[in-house]
């Protein structure tokens, strides 16, 4: 019977120590958490990571948070999941490269943008002057809102769809560890207040009782005059041409092919000139990898590939979020991140300086073994986030951004520090023997 343990020996070529091993229990996962590991084991190996770059960090996602969030696991929903402030460094990223002329009202389609759309509420208070659309192939026609802002969606015959702890609540450790208790929880407020609202189709509502609120139609609730929602995919909705079109943490959900089906009708949504952002990131917004496309002389190019630091030294599963085998960007993401470990230089002064200060903000330590374990005082999740953000922050004033592009383009990788401040490359603008094949113009004709 294959444990935890033994896979990452067979994969990384190490053990794991024995509180780390202990934690996740591979053969009570379902296939869906189990695959999931795998891959992200295949893609470590590929990024030239070992067993000791795995911390309680990870341990604890995968055993607790993973399991609960993959489509397998949820029936086949996507989860709507989304978290405030997500998505900011790409606000970021449209102030600093979009500049759409006076005479033109400004468009951002946000496709997948889940539910709360919080992401792309941010989006619409950041640019008041914009237009911005915010469209998803469901939206929960109920939500059940608990005590403590915790939420579970409905289906409209009253089926249980998904439940989110509410983002920065301090405490989710019982919403987690019993999720069954909390599932009931969730259906028994929606039985009990189902009968009392007046229930129409496409009205909202919402009927209050014992501090749970359950909601019809929520979404319509974020509706403002420069942003509306549309129940829809992406090739059914009808909109202006966007400036801006962004799909995050969607298309990772797809196959190659159905990818590039959706990436290209995106593509057509979009004005000349104008760019598409998709990728995959932590609810944080850290752990971002993503691809800006753009759209010239009837192409859909991609212009750049682009990855945060922290990547390079993950706390967390996330940099290798997949669903699916042979995950495009994932995979040049390890490919990327392998490179930048080998250059030795770089790689011992950035992991010597980001070991210390992981050590210093006490966020984990080296134990004389060579594990990392974890802080010595458990902090609520929001400082926790804010320590690493801080900390990720330092690096960059510190040079190590400029030391990763070095080492891509020593390689031949046609390597560059983007507008935000990531690391990125020219996707097939490289030198290397082969160069890379894996981001091609689109023809959206
Ligand atoms: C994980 S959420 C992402 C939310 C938000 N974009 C973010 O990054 O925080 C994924 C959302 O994509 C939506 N989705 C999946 N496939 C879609 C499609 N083909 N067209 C529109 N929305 C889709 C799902 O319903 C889900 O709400």
């Amino acid at each position: 019977m294959k444990t935890f343990n033994s896979l990452v020996s067979e994969y990384l070529g190490g053990d794991l120590s024995h509180e780390l091993a202990e934690e996740v229990e591979f053969s009570i996962l379902g296939s869906a958490a189990q695959d999931f590991i795998l891959r992200t084991l295949i893609l470590m190996r590929q990024a030239g990571q070992s067993a000791t770059d795995f911390s309680p960090y990870h341990t604890w996602e995968l055993s607790t948070v993973i399991p609960r969030i993959l489509p397998g696991s949820l029936g086949g929903i996507i989860p709507p999941f989304t978290n405030p402030g997500r998505h900011a460094v790409f606000d970021e990223y449209i102030r600093k490269k979009i500049l759409v002329p006076r005479d033109q009202q400004a468009i951002l389609i946000d496709i997948g943008c889940g539910f709360p759309p919080l992401t792309t509420i941010d989006t619409s208070r950041n640019f008041p002057d914009w237009k911005v659309f915010g469209i998803d192939q469901h939206f929960a026609p109920f939500v059940v809102i608990d005590p403590d802002g915790h939420y579970g969606c409905f289906a409209k015959d009253g089926t249980f769809q998904y439940m989110q702890p509410r983002f920065g609540a301090p405490d989710t450790s019982n919403f987690y560890a019993d999720h069954i208790s909390t599932k009931n929880r969730f259906k028994t407020a929606f039985n009990k207040l189902y009968p009392m609202l007046e229930i129409a189709d496409n009205t909202t509502g919402f009927y209050e009782k014992d501090g749970y609120k359950l909601i019809q139609n929520p979404i319509k609730e974020f509706e403002t005059e420069q942003l509306t929602f549309h129940e829809a995919e992406i090739d059914t909705c009808h909109l202006p041409y966007a400036h801006v079109v962004r799909c995050m943490n969607v298309l990772v959900y797809f196959k190659a092919q159905d990818r590039i089906r959706m990436i290209t009708q995106a593509g057509r949504k979009l004005q000349e000139g104008g760019i598409f952002v998709a990728g995959t990131n932590h609810g944080s917004g850290s752990y971002r990898r993503y691809v800006i496309y753009q759209k010239q002389g009837g192409h859909l190019l991609p212009i750049e590939f682009a990855f945060s630091i922290d990547v390079l030294r993950p706390l967390s599963v996330v940099p290798w979020f997949t669903i699916h085998d042979d995950d495009t960007e994932a995979t040049l993401l390890a490919e990327l991140a392998y490179c930048i470990r080998s250059n030795s230089d770089y790689w011992q002064q950035f992991s010597a300086r980001i070991d210390f200060l992981f050590e210093h903000h006490d966020i984990c330590l080296r134990n004389d073994k060579g594990f990392l374990d974890g802080p010595k005082v458990q902090r609520p999740r929001q400082e926790q986030r804010k320590l690493h953000s801080d900390l990720w922050q330092k690096t960059k004033s510190e040079g190590f951004i400029g030391g990763a592009v070095d080492a891509l383009c020593a390689a031949g990788y046609n390597g560059f520090e983007n507008v935000v401040g990531d690391i990125a490359i020219r996707p097939g603008g490289d030198s290397r023997p082969g160069g890379d094949s894996s981001f091609l113009p689109l023809p959206l004709t």
